[in-house]
């Protein structure tokens, strides 16, 4: 399972025989004792195989029908786990499927624990897993000074500003647009709104964009062919390059800011606040790195998502159209619901643990697929129908309640609907006019180019 920094692990679809099965066909857990769970297979449960990057090639809807039939087993599946080249593969881990099992290990961190690799199920090196993740792959207390300390650079003013910016740059974003035609939609309009915005915040010059964008494709690239090598040599020097390079900007910058410091955030994570607390370079450079990918290859499919449903729904966009000050919230959310931009994350058992009827070990890992949590029908009646009046919609696209819910969701929710506005206002009978080109990756569900149509 690639995760984050795909790359570093990658797989072809047929297994070989290391995964770790004892003689009764059971698998062992990570820990090394008899997982409880009895599999049909060492590769697939029910015939399906999430470590397999074929079973991300496969269409939504057949992704989503195995989801279903994984949700619909007694006990959480387990799967074998991919090759990596930096460790010797685990055990395996339990996929999350059920709403109920990631909105319960979302809340317990002290027993579902980060610290040991939130964005990738193989086990990577310390180092990198801080490199490339900063907070996301840390625990308390590190985790809550980490967070504490962006959260107060995040003052009231400079939310404020970033609104303000959002709406232009939405506008200004469909200026062009109009000014181009029918384009690459991805490229053109989803893509650029979040990489502005976060380059805007962090006080990053318009020449860098190409740059940014370039090195978080690189990063969250999945197995796609299209932005990292086949060659795991050169995917790997691929990979690290992209990360130098966005610390090296930072870096840079924030010596710039600490001499003259700017209403940014970089100015207000390299300098002290009011309680004397700053980040020191390394941990700006693993954040702004966490922050770059995280803002832009999440946003920028849920928007490119927006438009495809947007058109394959016509009924939903009307009833948006129709109210769109009071329907625009709902739709928001009902996007991420649907979309899912970020599939899975995993966490680690700090202890043997019971939760929902199944006795976990110390040690096992489970992903928490989010993906699959937003289509529970026990929580999500007729779950696959897309419904922008859904309520309650207690999606966990962000993440569930817990201290790793997403940091950026407010701004995330902003700038969808400020682009909505936009596009729904001036450019009215914009519609994808093609199938979505999608990336190939088990931890983004992204679109790559999306052809769209417009009159003028
Ligand atoms: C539609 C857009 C987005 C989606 C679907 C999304 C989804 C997520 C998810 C699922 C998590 C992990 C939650 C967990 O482990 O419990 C997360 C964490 C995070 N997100 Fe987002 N995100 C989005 C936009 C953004 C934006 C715009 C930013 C930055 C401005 C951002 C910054 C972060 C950060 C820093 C974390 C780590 C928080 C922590 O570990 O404490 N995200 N996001």
């Amino acid at each position: 399972m690639p995760g984050w920094a795909g790359p570093m692990l990658r797989r072809v679809s047929a297994r070989d025989d290391r995964a770790p099965v004892c003689q009764h066909g059971k698998q062992r857990s990570p820990s090394g004792r008899r997982s409880p769970v009895t599999t049909p297979s060492h590769s697939a449960v029910a015939g399906i195989d999430l470590s397999s990057s074929d079973f991300w090639a496969q269409s939504l809807a057949h992704r989503h029908a195995a989801f279903a039939r994984l949700r619909a087993l007694d006990q959480p599946p387990f799967f074998a786990e991919p090759d990596s080249p930096f460790a010797t593969p685990g055990s395996g881990y339990y996929a999350l499927v059920r709403h109920a099992d990631v909105a319960e290990a979302s809340r317990n961190p002290e027993v579902f624990c980060s610290g040991r690799g939130a964005t990738s199920v193989a086990d990577l090196p310390a180092e990198f897993n801080e490199y490339f993740g900063s907070m996301i792959n840390m625990d308390d207390p590190r985790h809550a000074r980490l967070r504490r300390i962006v959260s107060r650079a995040f003052t009231p003013r400079m939310i404020r500003k970033f609104e303000d910016d959002v709406q232009r740059t939405a506008a200004v974003i469909v200026d062009e647009l109009l000014a181009t035609g029918p384009c690459d939609f991805v490229g053109q309009v989803a893509a650029k709104l979040p990489l502005k915005i976060i380059c805007g915040m962090m006080g990053i010059g318009e020449e860098h964009y190409d740059m940014v964008l370039r090195n978080t494709n690189t990063i969250l690239s999945g197995f796609d062919p299209e932005f990292i090598s086949a060659d795991m040599d050169e995917a790997i020097t691929q990979l690290l390059t992209a990360g130098q390079d966005l610390a090296t900007l930072v870096t840079g910058l924030a010596a710039d800011r600490q001499e003259s410091p700017a209403d940014d955030l970089t100015s207000a994570l390299a300098n002290a606040n009011i309680d004397g607390e700053q980040l020191t370079p390394a941990e700006l450079a693993s954040f702004f790195i966490l922050l770059v990918v995280a803002g832009n290859e999440t946003t920028r499919n849920a928007i490119s998502h927006a438009l495809t449903l947007l058109t394959d729904f016509p009924d939903q966009r009307a009833l948006l159209l129709d109210d769109f000050a009071g329907r625009i919230g709902g739709a928001v959310d009902e996007i991420v619901r649907y979309v899912s931009p970020v599939i899975f994350m995993r966490r680690t058992l700090t202890r043997d643990f019971e939760m929902n009827g199944h006795a976990y070990r110390e040690g096992d890992k489970t992903a928490l697929y989010y993906w699959s949590a937003n289509r529970d029908e026990a929580v999500f009646p007729d779950s696959a129908r897309f419904d922008i009046s859904r309520s309650p919609n207690p999606h966990v696209g962000f993440g569930s309640a817990g201290p790793h819910y997403c940091l950026g969701a407010h701004l995330a929710r902003r700038e969808i609907a400020a682009i909505l506005r936009e596009l729904l206002y001036r450019v009215p009978d914009i519609r994808a006019a093609g199938e979505p080109d999608r990336l190939l990756s088990d931890f983004i569900n992204g679109i790559k180019h999306l052809p769209c149509e417009f009159s003028r």
